[in-house]
């Protein structure tokens, strides 16, 4: 068995020291035909994508890479693979972290170390004229030695957190593995099992949470995700099932 530090062999990578976007990179690829397992890996971003248009600062140092799929699956699925993007980013990091840290996913697609953000998980697909997805790119930023401020979401990166130190080689290697091991289970049993796993090590499950989308926001608790990835929000007698947005603490 690998010990994670190698390159699974379904992987075409390709390296820049910097770039506009990993994503973006893949995407130009994607549309000319680039095979499944195509993966771009950058030292650094100059314009770095985040979930809902937000600009992701990429400076060396942390871990940006895109990795190309095309599961003959329907397009509605595919946000289902940001949670096995999300398990890959926590199991590459749970070894290196001290014993005390806390590692839990926050809906849908971030990594939290002790409460603070650790990674971003930026999905884009395109559908085919068939129906089913004709690509999928799976974009992943890990803050390995820096993160962003930010107030609303507060970071942190892995050596903030205690990790031992870990090169970007090594998480990308590692990263990809435990990827790949999730991906080729959602193809072949579905999503039950990511579904458990992520549901293992939730963020306020059962909690009082707030939901904003747009301006929007709705409270709840959160009493967990349907069988397809939507997230499960309880107030009183009524359950939504909530498909986009971004959660927070209720407010006290
Ligand atoms: C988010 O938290 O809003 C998602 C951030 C996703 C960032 C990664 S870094 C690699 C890939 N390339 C991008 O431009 N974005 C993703």
């Amino acid at each position: 068995m690998s010990d994670g530090s190698r390159l699974p062999a379904f992987f075409r990578l390709e390296r820049f020291e910097e770039i506009d976007s990993t994503n973006e990179e893949l995407k130009r690829r994607a549309v000319r035909g680039a095979n499944e397992g195509t993966l771009i890996w950058a030292g650094a971003q100059t314009g770095g994508r985040g979930r809902r248009g937000r600009s992701f600062v990429s400076p060396p140092g942390n871990l940006y890479m895109s990795m190309l799929l095309r599961p003959e699956r329907a397009p509605g699925r595919a946000a289902q693979l940001g949670f096995a993007a999300a398990l890959a980013v926590g199991e590459a990091a749970a070894p290196l972290l001290p014993p005390a840290a806390d590692l839990a996913y926050k809906w849908p697609n971030d990594v939290l170390i002790d409460g603070r953000k650790t990674c971003g998980i930026l999905l884009e697909s395109q559908a085919a004229a068939s129906g089913t997805l004709d690509w999928l790119i799976v974009g992943i930023g890990v803050n390995l030695v820096s993160f962003p401020p930010g107030p609303e979401t507060p970071a942190t990166s892995l050596t903030a957190a205690g990790a031992a130190p870990v090169s970007p080689e090594t998480m990308l290697a590692r990263v990809a593995g435990r990827f790949l091991f999730w991906y080729e289970r959602w193809l072949g049993e579905g999503f039950a099992p990511l579904r458990q796993a992520w549901l293992a090590r939730a963020q306020g499950l059962g909690q009082p949470i707030r939901v904003r989308l747009g301006d929007s926001e709705s409270e709840g608790r959160f009493a967990g995700l349907d069988e397809e990835g939507a997230l499960l929000l309880e107030s009183g007698p009524v359950r939504r099932r909530i498909t986009a947005g971004d959660v927070f603490p209720a407010a006290r």
